[in-house]
């Protein structure tokens, strides 16, 4: 007999280390993994199988579904948006191309489990594209279907697979005998740059944040690479496990969209600067900008409009700037550092 289980692509990751805790803290369900890289030996001990291998393997998803009842799916694997501007066709290939054989994956595990699969799926503040900086600071926050015209390949790239999650969702084969849409639940949150108190992220273009403040913790210098005046929406990452949660066991009668956005807090970075400071008053924080990758920010909105998430499904993050800092980041991340 094949067991049901949750599936998380891309395990090893920033998300995927706090949704496996969280995951196997809860206990509900066994979670098997899917990463290009081993698992970390402490992740590996709260996971039930553990595969290694790319997204774009059919065969290993092949085997994947051989063996597990998978029912639903958080698909986080992805090249993030500085590294897929210098390999667009790769970041294609993984982002775009492994998204479909997740979709299909899922189509093929609810067809033969009889139940649909629920598939979470975190898209980004990239997939927005405002024209230039006057506008970013005119419009504010911005609504979901607004300004859909992203500058970077991974923007692009998400853009794409949330459409392509809607049409598996509600439209797959719609044109043959019997119905075949619906078997994949798809449900997708835009997230804002993460900031986790335990990881790095790497090959993002809002690492600034987490680096600075990373770089601060160890004692290290750290030249930002944007703008003290650049802006856009940030979020504590325990808020953005907990958003994949709430959204995951929403009813689905609820749910008028499938895509939302998230809001926390949307400081610039002279304002993380200064807030990183006071944490760490040795910090050594100095301003270098790559006015490239300021292009790309500059790109992002300042702020988003969650007021759906909030409605469909009681979006409430726990940290606002403050907060993220007080009861989150500063107390963690010491004891990352702490040798
Ligand atoms: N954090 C991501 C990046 O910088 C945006 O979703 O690419």
């Amino acid at each position: 007999m094949r067991k049901p289980v949750v599936l998380i692509t891309g395990a090893g990751g920033e998300i995927g280390h706090g949704l496996i805790a969280h995951l196997a803290r809860a206990g509900t369900q066994p979670v098997i993994t899917l990463d290009v890289n081993p698992l970390e030996p402490a992740l590996a001990r709260m996971v039930q199988r553990e595969f290694t291998g790319s997204i774009t393997d059919k065969s290993l998803l092949e085997r994947v579904l051989s063996e597990f009842e998978v029912e639903t799916v958080y698909h986080l694997a992805a090249l993030l948006s500085t590294r897929s501007e210098f390999t667009p066709t790769t970041a294609h290939q993984v982002n775009v191309d492994g998204t479909l054989n997740l979709l299909e994956f899922s189509q093929r595990e609810a067809e033969s489990h009889g139940r649909p699969v629920t598939f979470m799926y975190p898209s980004s503040i990239a997939a927005y594209g405002l024209p230039d900086l006057e506008t970013k600071r005119r419009v504010g926050p911005v609504k979901e279907d607004d300004y859909n015209t992203p500058s970077t390949m991974y923007g692009c790239n998400k853009l794409y697979c949330e459409q392509l999650g809607r049409y598996y969702a509600r439209f797959y084969k719609q044109l043959a005998a019997q119905p075949q849409s619906g078997r994949v639940d798809f449900r997708c949150v835009r997230f804002p740059g993460l900031i986790s108190a335990l990881t790095v992220p790497s090959g993002g273009t809002s690492d600034y944040a987490p680096e600075m403040i990373h770089a601060a913790a160890k004692g290290e210098p750290y030249a930002c690479f944007v703008r003290p005046d650049t802006r856009i929406p940030f979020m504590a990452m325990p808020d953005g496990v907990e958003a994949l949660l709430a959204l995951s066991a929403a009813p689905k009668a609820a749910l008028t969209r499938t895509a939302y956005n998230l809001a926390a807090f949307n400081p610039s970075a002279g304002e993380i600067r200064q807030e990183v400071v006071r944490a760490f008053p040795d910090a050594d924080i100095s301003w270098h900008t790559d006015t490239k990758r300021q292009g790309i920010v500059d790109s992002w909105p300042e702020d988003v409009d969650d007021s759906a998430a909030r409605r469909d499904w009681g979006f409430a993050p726990r940290f606002d700037f403050v907060k993220a800092f007080r009861d989150y980041l500063i107390p963690t991340i010491g004891s990352r550092y702490a040798k």
